[in-house]
């Protein structure tokens, strides 16, 4: 499950972090104070050891059994065998000459050590040193281990625990709301202006360059409107010109036929033109998606070159194909626009006795994580494209010479078809031209 509160998100790392640095300062705190104690302790048993050592060099040891003291004292011969012990019968003692604390008082005049009971609840410390006279006397005494003392701090943990709680949710829900507060105060028509943290500015930047685009698209939206209905209106109005001329009657023959096919062409380009424009509107809409085929390039420019061929000869230009087959994964009847246009073009551009090349390459791509690439170039000898242009005639409606464009029936959206085809294909358009000598139009697919 996913947690997507953001109170409970701080609450958590709080109250783990809080209760974190709580048992690390708990547990730094009672193993030195722990230490510290024992060592206190040695000290002490170390005092009454000094102490007690003359009874036991002038031999009065068993006067040791009067004294009164809360630790337990123990006196061995070098032999290891118990002479004396202030709480048990010493005959009833084993031999101690094993015991590590008497091994290294008898080596080297003292030792401390420490043994935990079976149970791991108590903790005895001894304390041995070898007297004047060869013995070695042993003093020991209990403490509680450190995990009684833990246990017996438990009811404080936990209220600890509870306290450490209370608080992280307290400032759990501070935060957040403190937080939160700021962001739901960004105005998104102007987020760059809003006073908001500096982690947030790139979120806000990304608003203030959608707003950007969004207003962007809307102007370019009224700027098609405009160029439509600006379009539609000229040969609209010849149209109405030429009708009203036959409607007042009177006109031979020859003129009436000549009006007639004025007014056919006219409303061919019409329909032209409103053909396009669907074409484009299809590819804008992204959220429809057109069914993907295995296509062969070659196969399509081949289609469109046949249906180019009558204006080609009118022309005299001449058309050559060369390369491979292309296969690529595509939209047919919008790959089939894309080569129609861009040959199309270069018949149209093209100066008479031309030529036009169109060259497909496939490349296998060298590594498995990158791509095969499809080139398609659409070579002409036409009149070129100036340098400043290039960028523009992609746009819709934008004709270099609109006049010579016009009388070839041109609208002005084909190369902005081209482009649109090559995007939804996600492939790259590269344009070279030298003016007067002749354009190149490159298409990378699977880039
Ligand atoms: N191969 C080319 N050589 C020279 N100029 C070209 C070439 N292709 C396009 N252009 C220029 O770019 C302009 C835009 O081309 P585009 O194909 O978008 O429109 P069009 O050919 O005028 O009209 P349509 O293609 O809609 O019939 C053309 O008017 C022409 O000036
Ligand atoms: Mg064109």
């Amino acid at each position: 499950m996913k947690i997507k509160s953001l109170t409970f998100r701080i609450f958590i790392s709080t109250f783990f972090v809080g209760t974190l640095v709580y048992f690390i300062c708990a547990f730094l705190f009672i193993s030195n104070m722990y230490g510290y104690f024992e060592n206190q302790i040695f000290n002490e048993l170390k005092a009454e050891s000094d102490f007690l050592e003359n009874y036991v060099t002038s031999g009065h040891a068993e006067a040791i059994g009067k004294i009164k003291t809360e630790n337990r004292i123990t006196l061995i011969h070098p032999d290891g065998t118990v002479f004396f012990d202030n709480t048990v019968d010493a005959l009833a003692l084993e031999n101690h000459g094993r015991r590590s604390e008497f091994i290294e008082a008898m080596s080297r005049g003292s030792a401390k050590k420490t043994r935990y009971s079976s149970t791991m609840t108590e903790k005895t410390l001894y304390f041995a040193a070898r007297l004047s006279n060869g013995d070695v006397m042993r003093i020991s005494c209990n403490q509680r281990s450190v995990l009684v003392l833990v246990l017996g701090m438990s009811q404080t943990l936990i209220l600890m625990l509870i306290i450490a709680m209370i608080i992280s949710g307290a400032s759990a829900s501070y935060l957040a709301k403190k937080i939160i507060t700021p962001l739901n105060e960004i105005d998104l028509e102007n987020p760059e202006k809003s006073d908001v943290y500096d982690e947030l500015k790139p979120f806000t930047k990304r608003i203030a360059e959608e707003n950007f685009e969004k207003q962007q698209r809307e102007e370019l939206r009224q700027q098609f409107t405009a160029n439509v209905s600006h379009e539609l209106k000229t040969p609209l109005t010849s149209i109405s010109g030429f009708a009203e001329i036959l409607k007042a009657g009177g006109t031979d023959a020859q003129t009436t036929k000549d009006f007639a096919s004025s007014i056919f062409e006219e409303s061919q380009r019409m329909i032209t033109l409103v053909n396009d424009i669907i074409k484009l509107s299809k590819l804008d809409e992204k959220s429809i998606s057109l069914e993907r085929e295995a296509l062969s390039l070659r196969e399509i420019c081949l289609e469109a070159m046949e249906v180019l061929s009558a204006s080609a000869l009118e022309k005299n230009v001449t058309m050559k194909i060369s390369g491979d087959s292309g296969l690529i994964n595509g939209v047919r009847p919008v790959i089939y626009e894309m080569a129609y246009n861009l040959i199309d073009n270069a018949i149209k551009y093209n100066k008479t006795g031309g030529s036009v090349e169109i060259n497909i390459q496939n490349f296998m791509a060298a590594k498995d994580s990158d791509k095969n690439r499809v080139i398609l170039t659409v070579r002409d000898s036409g009149i070129g494209i100036p340098e400043s242009e290039r960028e523009r005639i992609f746009e819709r409606f934008y004709r270099i010479d609109k006049s010579r464009s016009r009388s070839l029936g041109g609208t002005g959206l084909g190369l902005s078809i081209v482009k649109h085809a090559a995007k939804y294909h996600d492939a790259s358009i590269i344009l070279k031209s030298e003016e007067g000598k002749g354009s190149v139009f490159t298409v990378i697919f699977g880039m």
